[in-house]
């Protein structure tokens, strides 16, 4: 019985991600294109998105609300920033209420950027890090090696800035984090509910994470914000409405 033939997925570099190319007589090798989609597979997967947010999309950000300008205006700002990248001078900064999207356009943007331009790119949740450097204080080190990814993503996306209570040994680091992606010039996506102005004795993003934070943000991103209501509550009130008869 003849053994059986396996075929390549890929004919081009018969899967050993090099193809065999020729021009004016002479032959080199280039990395494959399928060697290339599964690099940025592999980027997507090691991204850290939580399965939650894996579906959001640029263009499955709807622009819903007629009357919240906020909501064309950010899209833009994000579309603008995928385009350009990796040339955009600036990350960005989502601020914004509950439910308006800041995670969905986070999260859209760093995945538009893996699978379009192969961007190795991070997220993590501010609250989650927060715990994680809590729980290395008795060991050297440790610190280091939890930021180290952080600090080298080409793009991180930091969402929920400010949520939780943080000690200033924690904000130290936090301030390590976010000045070395500074100095280093890379690009960083933060989403935070805080605003800067206190409205109603409410507390700023400044309270929250310290002068010296919010004012190397403002060097390091451009401000898009989404004043709208609430995506989530705003599609239980249309589900609802179509049950009632
Ligand atoms: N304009 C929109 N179009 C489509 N889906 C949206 C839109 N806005 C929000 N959503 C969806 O609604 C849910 C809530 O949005 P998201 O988590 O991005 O809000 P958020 O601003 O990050 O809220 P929070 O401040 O609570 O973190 C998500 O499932 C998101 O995909
Ligand atoms: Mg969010
Ligand atoms: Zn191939």
């Amino acid at each position: 019985m003849a053994d059986k033939v396996f075929e390549p997925a890929c004919s081009r570099c018969n899967d050993t991600g090099w193809e065999l190319m020729e021009t004016e007589g002479r032959e080199f090798v280039r990395r494959c294109e399928c060697a290339e989609g599964h690099r940025r597979e592999r980027l997507l997967e090691k991204a850290g998105v939580p399965g939650r947010y894996r579906h959001c999309t640029l263009e499955g950000f709807q622009v819903w609300n007629p009357d919240d300008p906020t909501l064309a205006r950010a899209l833009r700002g994000i579309q603008e920033f995928v385009d350009l990248w990796p040339e955009s001078d600036k990350g960005l900064l989502l601020m914004g209420p509950v439910g308006t999207g800041k995670t969905h356009l986070a999260v859209a943007t760093l995945q538009e950027l893996i699978t379009g331009k192969g961007v190795q790119a991070r997220f993590q949740d501010f609250t989650s890090l927060v715990l994680e450097i809590q729980m290395t204080f008795d060991t050297p080190g440790a610190q280091r090696e939890l930021m180290r990814p952080l600090i080298s993503a080409d793009l991180l996306v930091l969402d929920e800035l400010g949520a939780g209570k943080v000690t200033p040994w924690v904000m130290d680091l936090l301030y390590y984090l976010v000045n070395s992606r500074y100095v280093e010039g890379r690009k960083t996506i933060f989403t935070t509910n805080y605003s800067d102005f206190g409205t109603g004795g409410q507390e700023t993003l400044t309270d929250r994470v310290s002068a010296r934070i919010r004012s190397r943000l403002y060097e390091m991103c451009r401000r898009i914000e989404l004043r709208g209501s609430d995506y989530r509550k705003q599609r239980l009130a249309d589900h609802s409405e179509r049950r009632t008869p």
